[in-house]
């Protein structure tokens, strides 16, 4: 099984307000039904939030929990941007010939103190065996401590990323950068140096950007790539366990 994750600046319009960008969907969904015809059916999907998710967390302020009734709205909200965008990816994955099944984490997941706890993945194995794609996204998941809080796409992919034979993230640069270089391979001991290099993303990235990202990772104790889903071959690729341009994360 492996896991990949496409990021919601590569899905949506992160500047935008609940902007999809639609050519990049379609450009990915015609990448993956590719590689579907040509065998690679062992994928777990997960996507970002991006402009579904972002503006709305900070507009309703949910990043350290949900607890009045206007933040319960928000939180509301949110979640059901999260999946009119998971809608739209699914489709295209549809139309491209995937049987892709998006399922929101909010209703087999639960965090507490922002990380997540508990996590039912029957159906999303099950999904796998009986051969469709399973698709998650980041999402407002129940929170025993703080009501209810934001589950990033980049958490799902450190829950899943142990079990899983390769881990793949789609994202709108070439990998992690430094001083304009591609940063080839990071791990414990070059971290503190790399993230000298981590600015804020350009957009509000509430569950913490780059930088975020990377903890995720390295919190998974296998390997890892961060590759640019603007140029879907790349990531066909790295499913095949091929060499491309990306950076190694162990
Ligand atoms: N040193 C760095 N190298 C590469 N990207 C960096 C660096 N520092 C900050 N970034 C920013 O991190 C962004 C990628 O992380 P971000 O979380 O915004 O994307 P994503 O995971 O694709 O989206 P989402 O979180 O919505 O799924 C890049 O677009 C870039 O602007
Ligand atoms: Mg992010």
């Amino acid at each position: 099984m492996q896991v990949l994750k496409l990021g919601g600046s590569v899905l949506t319009k992160k500047s935008g307000y609940l902007e999809e960008d639609q050519k990049n969907i379609d450009m990915i969904a015609e990448m993956l039904g590719k590689g579907w015809k040509d065998g690679i059916r062992d994928i777990i999907l997960i996507h970002g939030a991006g402009s579904f998710g972002h503006p709305l967390v900070v507009k309703y302020n949910l990043d350290n929990g949900v607890k009045t009734d206007e933040q319960k709205r928000g939180a509301a909200e949110t979640h059901s941007a999260c999946v009119r965008l998971s809608t739209m990816f699914v489709d295209a994955l549809n139309k491209n010939g995937v049987p892709a099944v998006s399922i929101p984490p909010a209703f087999l997941g639960k965090l507490k103190n922002k990380r997540i706890s508990e996590f039912n993945r029957k159906p999303i194995d099950m999904l796998l065996e009986l051969g469709y794609m399973p698709v998650l996204h980041g999402d407002m998941l129940p929170d025993s401590e703080l009501g209810c809080a934001v589950c990033s796409g980049d958490q799902l992919v450190s829950w899943f990323g142990k079990d899983a034979n390769r881990t793949i993230l789609g994202t709108n640069v070439d990998g992690v950068l430094a001083d304009g270089e591609l940063v080839p391979e990071i791990h414990q001991s070059n971290f503190e140096e790399v993230s000298a290099h981590f600015t804020d993303a350009e957009h509000a990235d509430v569950t913490g950007g780059m930088k975020g990202k990377i903890k995720e990772l390295l919190g998974l104790g296998k390997p890892s790539y961060i590759a640019n889903a603007l140029y879907p071959e790349r990531i066909e690729a790295l499913l095949k366990g091929e060499k491309t341009l990306s950076t190694l994360v162990q």
